[in-house]
């Protein structure tokens, strides 16, 4: 059995840029269309830090304990979806420390933070069909599957996807 790990979640803050490079990387985007450049990068940045204030979502940082270590990121923003109104969840988690329970850590205090906030009642995520790590979070913590769909992401590229949905 793997080594759990603990983990908490952080408001995404300036201090957060450099985590967001080490995300950049070909083994993390490789589900994600490749990694982007430095100048949508720091769009990225910006757009993780108004988001809170814009009240469309929300965006962290996935910290380690004890030693504060900067993981990973996961979040939820809304979109529109099937002409639909919905909020979907991402994430991720920096290579080295996969493996330890942190993504399903992370994740299910997200879940936690948008029931809290009360203004959605239901997020989607949708991992790529062949992201077994990234769907097997989903199941695990509790969302339902409701098929494959043709996902666009980056604007321009469509990729095979789960469509799995929670209710908060
Ligand atoms: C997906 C990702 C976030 C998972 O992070 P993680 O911290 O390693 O995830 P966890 O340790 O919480 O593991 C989640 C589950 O996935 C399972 N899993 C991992 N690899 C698997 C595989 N190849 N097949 C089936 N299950 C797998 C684990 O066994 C674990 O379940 P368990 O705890 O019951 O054993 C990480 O792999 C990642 O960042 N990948 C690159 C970016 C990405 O794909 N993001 C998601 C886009 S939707």
């Amino acid at each position: 059995m793997s080594e759990r790990a603990q983990a908490e979640i952080v408001t995404w803050s300036g201090g957060h840029f450099e985590l967001l490079h080490r995300m950049n990387a070909p083994e993390m985007t490789e589900h994600l269309g490749g990694p982007e450049t430095e100048a949508q990068v720091a769009e990225r940045h910006e757009r993780y830090l108004r988001i809170a204030g814009k009240g469309t979502g929300r965006m962290f940082a996935v910290i380690l304990l004890p030693g504060l270590e900067q993981v990973g990121t996961v979040g939820y923003w809304d979109r529109t979806w099937q002409g639909e109104q919905i909020c979907e969840m991402g994430w991720g988690i920096l290579p080295a420390y996969q493996g330890k329970g942190i993504a399903t850590a992370a994740v299910s205090q997200a879940i936690e933070h948008a029931r809290k906030e009360g203004a959605r009642r239901t997020i989607h995520a949708f991992p790529g069909a062949d992201n077994p790590a990234s769907n097997a979070v989903c199941r695990k913590l509790g969302f339902t599957l409701l098929g494959e769909c043709e996902f666009e992401y980056p604007p321009g590229s469509w990729m095979r996807c789960n469509d799995w949905r929670l209710g908060l």
